[in-house]
């Protein structure tokens, strides 16, 4: 039997947690720190996501088997490393890997390099060259901060003022930090958009369901991108290509040639792409599963999330094969008012869990717990989970349930998955 330790504290780490107390291989699942969601079914430690040696030290003095890493960051500053170093199985890519994730411009040169579809880009560090350079058109213009940015250091400009704006902030005011020190122009690719996550052990590319995830803040795909307000799988939208082919034109190419580097990618790789009307094209990789993709593709998975996880760590996928169930899930985010700037309200009362049905999911992100009662505690509070034979039969589930939770400010998008339902 194993213990199994997820890092994060979003509703993605809640699916995950959630999902590996489902194996029959795992005895007990920590949470590091988690939220009032994963508390109330595994045990929170008192680590922040970032605490890369001490969630190691934990890790081995207390006979973990197998870490699940959700968000970027930690990867980014090698808690995959680590613990590998210390004998530890963990579901993740090494640094080197995540730099696909963590260096836009890197990736860039690797998917060059691998001959892999992409929008075409240039990288300025000098505030007037990258004026210079969009000022002309055409628009829309797309302008990325080089590192993370938590994903918001994407801005889609419609306008030259857009796209001044922009660079000002990114290169003169350093909103991004270091992070935004190189901005990436990039070409706007128009089309539909889908996140493809596979699962990789460092040879073998295995596909989850494509999913299709809502980043903007308002209905109609409107306002500054978020982390995320919505998703729903499968996605019909690649249907035609497949998803086989896709990952063989996409995943596999960047997989051989990390390897050419002596790079072994163990984790989830996901792939951002634009269906465009000259085939797919990447507009992004991350490295580590999506949120909140996770909470609409891990309900649908039938296999054994902690072997699969376990495998994959091992370099041993080339014995497993995914198995979906029939239907679809559509995942609604519930947001604090004033998200996604900085300045959103916490502290209020959440009410009405109890009143969602049993088939309906509810994971936690910024929740915690104050005298007994979950409060809000970040910009994205919640991700309800409908599930039906239909897509539009998800969404009303979906939305039914997300009703019946309340507290103070509570925003949702009416529209994922409307236009594919
Ligand atoms: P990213 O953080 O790279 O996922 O970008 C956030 C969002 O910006 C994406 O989900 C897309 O909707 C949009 N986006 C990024 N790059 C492009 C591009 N080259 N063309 C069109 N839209 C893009
Ligand atoms: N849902 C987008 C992401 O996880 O990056």
């Amino acid at each position: 039997m194993w213990n199994v330790l997820v890092v994060g504290n979003g509703a993605r780490e809640h699916t995950l947690v959630w999902k590996l107390l489902q194996s029959a291989r795992v005895e007990r699942v920590f949470c590091a720190p988690g939220n009032a969601g994963t508390t109330a079914i595994a045990t929170n430690l008192p680590f922040t996501a970032n605490q890369v040696g001490a969630i190691a030290d934990w890790c081995a003095a207390n006979r973990i088997d197998l870490v699940v890493v959700g968000p970027e960051e930690p990867l980014a500053r090698g808690i995959a490393d680590v613990l590998t170093e210390r004998g530890i199985a963990v579901f993740g890519p090494s640094a080197a890997c995540a730099r696909i994730e963590a260096s836009k411009s890197w990736a860039k040169e690797l998917l060059h390099w691998a001959e892999v579809p992409t929008a075409k880009h240039r990288l300025f560090q000098d505030a007037n060259a990258a004026w210079d350079a969009v000022r002309r058109g055409p628009f829309p213009v797309v302008l990325k901060a080089d590192g993370l940015a938590a994903g918001k250091g994407v801005v889609v400009a419609q306008t030259p003022a857009e796209a001044q704006a922009a660079i000002r902030a990114a290169l003169e005011e350093l909103v991004f930090g270091e992070a935004g020190q190189t901005l990436l122009v990039e070409e706007f690719l128009a089309g539909e958009e889908l996140s493809l996550l596979t699962v990789v052990d460092g040879r073998t590319v295995l596909p989850l369901v494509p999913a299709r995830d809502h980043k903007r803040i308002g209905e109609g795909e409107t306002g500054p991108n978020t982390g995320g307000m919505g998703a729903y799988a499968p996605t019909h939208l690649a249907d035609g290509i497949g998803t086989a082919r896709l990952c063989s034109l996409v995943v596999e190419p960047v997989v051989e040639a990390l390897a050419q580097l002596g790079l072994v990618y163990r984790g989830v790789l996901y792939a951002g792409l634009i269906l465009t009307a000259e085939g797919p094209k990447v507009i992004e990789f991350n490295c580590r599963m999506g949120d909140p993709e996770t909470q609409v593709v891990l309900p649908l998975l039938d296999d054994d999330f902690a072997e699969l996880a376990f495998a994959t760590a091992t370099g041993q996928l080339a014995r497993a094969s995914l198995t979906f169930q029939e239907g679809y899930r559509c995942g609604v985010v519930l947001a604090s008012a004033g998200y996604p700037d900085a300045a959103f309200a916490t502290g209020a009362p959440i009410n009405g869990e109890s009143d969602v049905d049993g088939n309906a999911l509810v994971f936690h992100a910024g929740t915690r717990l104050n005298d007994g009662q979950v409060v809000t505690a970040g910009g994205r509070v919640l991700t309800v989970v409908g599930q039906g034979p239909t897509l539009a039969a998800a969404r009303a589930h979906a939305y039914a349930n997300a009703e019946r939770i309340h507290f103070a400010g509570a925003y949702f998008r009416r529209d994922i998955g409307a236009r594919e339902a």
